[in-house]
């Protein structure tokens, strides 16, 4: 989707047939972008500006187009992965001339701004998609819908038989069913298992765009993760530390009405009836589970191993169960279990650990 608005936006501004500089700069967006940029600093990958000049050409098509060998054999190549923490290049599947297409867009991007298709951010948020997260669309349930189907079809039976309030409650229950069905069952917290739980938040805030595009530390907003049990929730002066300046998205001619949505809150914080943002909270032990975040973080244990991918979650999901197995089961894990560099023990089994 994302793709389809940059490349119309990239077509949009050519004559009607693109050029094959924007074929070349589409191809760059399409398969390089999410881990290269060119000239804005290294990414997942390194920055490719001036690429051309630091290697020879026969090397650079020749990694892009048999990216697997060159990092298995190839000294510069596995020198590279090094630096880059093991993190492998994929596969892109180009093949010579495509390579050398976009090696040509590289080449010309490196001497500066491109025009348009430069401005473009290749993974910019559409502001429509901020609001209205994927999951929040018609999110079917199909037993339930059933379900739903029957029993309208037994109200409506039982009804015309001459029996009002079976057929009432039969009705009442279709509705319930199909409100459950179309997506509701997302808005609702439901007793043991909450894996998947997913609450509309009173501010459109995207960790896609905070953790994800712009990259910023999980650690720098939830500071108390590192320090104390819980990890925490940030005050809105954290995000005014940047919104102070920040009031409209990359691309944007209009300054973000979700952005002024909480600064108009922050702006009541002197006055005699402060407001604040009453964020829902997603995870939720019981109150007789223990918990603390700063040692399972100095164990190394990264957020994403018990939250998943948060940096690529517009709204934020629960997505491990947070059941005692599911603790437990990690818990057992000896540290030979785990990979070498997280400096890793075992947790603790005793009941008193974690009930007090
Ligand atoms: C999944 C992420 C990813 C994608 C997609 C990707 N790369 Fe890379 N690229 C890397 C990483 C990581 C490295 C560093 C080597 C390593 O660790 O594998 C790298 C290294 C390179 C290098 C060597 C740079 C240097 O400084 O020597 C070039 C050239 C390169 N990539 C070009 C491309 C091109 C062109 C594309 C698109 C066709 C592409 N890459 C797609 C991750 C990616
Ligand atoms: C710019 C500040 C900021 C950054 C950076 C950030 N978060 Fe958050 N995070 C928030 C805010 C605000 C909320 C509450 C709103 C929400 O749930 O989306 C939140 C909520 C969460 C929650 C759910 C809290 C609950 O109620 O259960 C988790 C888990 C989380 N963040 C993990 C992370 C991880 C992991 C990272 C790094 C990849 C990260 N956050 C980076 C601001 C941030
Ligand atoms: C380190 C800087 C930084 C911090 C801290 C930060 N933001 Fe942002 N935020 C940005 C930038 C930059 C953008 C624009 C992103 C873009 O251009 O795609 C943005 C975009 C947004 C948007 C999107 C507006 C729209 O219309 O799409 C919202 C909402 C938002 N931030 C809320 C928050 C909240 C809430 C916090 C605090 C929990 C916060 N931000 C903290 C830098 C920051
Ligand atoms: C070992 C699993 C685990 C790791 C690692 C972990 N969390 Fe959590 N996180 C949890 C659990 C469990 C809860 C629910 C805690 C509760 O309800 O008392 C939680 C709750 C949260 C909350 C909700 C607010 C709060 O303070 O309870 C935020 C925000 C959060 N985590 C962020 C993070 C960040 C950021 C990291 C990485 C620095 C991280 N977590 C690492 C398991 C983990
Ligand atoms: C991904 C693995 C993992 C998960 C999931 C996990 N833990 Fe742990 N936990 C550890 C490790 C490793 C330690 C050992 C820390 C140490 O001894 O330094 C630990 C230690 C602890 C401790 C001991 C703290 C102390 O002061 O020594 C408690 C309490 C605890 N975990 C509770 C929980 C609870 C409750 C959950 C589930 C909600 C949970 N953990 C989920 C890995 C995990
Ligand atoms: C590593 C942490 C951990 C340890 C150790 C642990 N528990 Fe739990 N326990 C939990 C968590 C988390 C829950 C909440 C599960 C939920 O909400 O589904 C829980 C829930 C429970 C419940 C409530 C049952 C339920 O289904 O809601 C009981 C009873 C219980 N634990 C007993 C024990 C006993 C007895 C031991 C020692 C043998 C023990 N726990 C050890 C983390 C732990």
């Amino acid at each position: 989707m994302i793709k389809l608005l940059l490349l119309s936006a990239l077509f949009a501004h050519g004559a009607e047939a693109p050029s094959q500089f924007q074929k070349d700069a589409a191809l760059f967006q399409a398969k390089c972008a999410k881990c290269h940029t060119v000239g804005r600093g290294d990414r997942v990958g390194p920055d490719l500006k001036g690429v051309s000049e630091r290697r020879d050409k026969t090397w650079i098509i020749g990694f892009i187009t048999q990216t697997e060998s060159y990092l298995n054999t190839d000294t510069e190549a596995t020198k590279l992965l090094a630096r880059f923490n093991g993190v492998r290049m994929e596969n892109t599947n180009l093949n010579e001339a495509q390579a050398q297409g976009v090696l040509n867009y590289i080449n010309t991007a490196s001497k500066g701004p491109v025009g348009p298709e430069e401005e473009a951010e290749p993974e910019v948020e559409d502001p429509a998609t901020m609001v209205k997260t994927p999951d929040e669309g018609l999110n079917l349930w199909f037993p339930g819908i059933a379900a739903g189907l029957i029993c309208l079809a037994l109200s409506v039976g039982v009804w015309q038989l001459g029996f009002p309030i079976p057929g009432a409650l039969l009705l009442a229950l279709a509705g319930g069913a199909g409100y459950w069905s179309l997506g509701g069952r997302r808005h609702h917290l439901l007793l043991g298992n909450q894996q998947g739980y997913a609450p509309l938040q009173p501010i459109a805030y995207s960790h896609a765009t905070h953790a994800g595009k712009l990259k910023i530390d999980c650690l720098y907003c939830h500071y108390g993760a590192a320090r104390s049990d819980a990890a925490g929730v940030p005050p809105l002066s954290v995000c005014m530390n940047c919104h102070n300046a920040v009031r409209r998205v990359a691309g944007a001619s209009e300054p973000s009405a979700e952005i002024a949505r909480f600064v108009a809150i922050w702006e009541t914080r002197a006055s005699s009836a402060p407001l604040n943002v009453a964020w829902t909270r997603v995870h939720d032990l019981p109150d007789f589970v223990h918990f603390p975040h700063r040692v399972h973080v100095a164990n190394n244990i990264r957020c994403q191993e018990c939250h998943g991918p948060i940096q690529d979650m517009v709204r934020v999901r629960q997505a491990s169960s947070l059941s005692m197995g599911w603790c437990v089961n990690c818990h057992r894990q000896p540290k030979s279990a785990a990979p070498s560099h997280w400096k890793r023990t075992v947790g603790p089994l005793d009941c008193a650990a974690c009930h007090w």
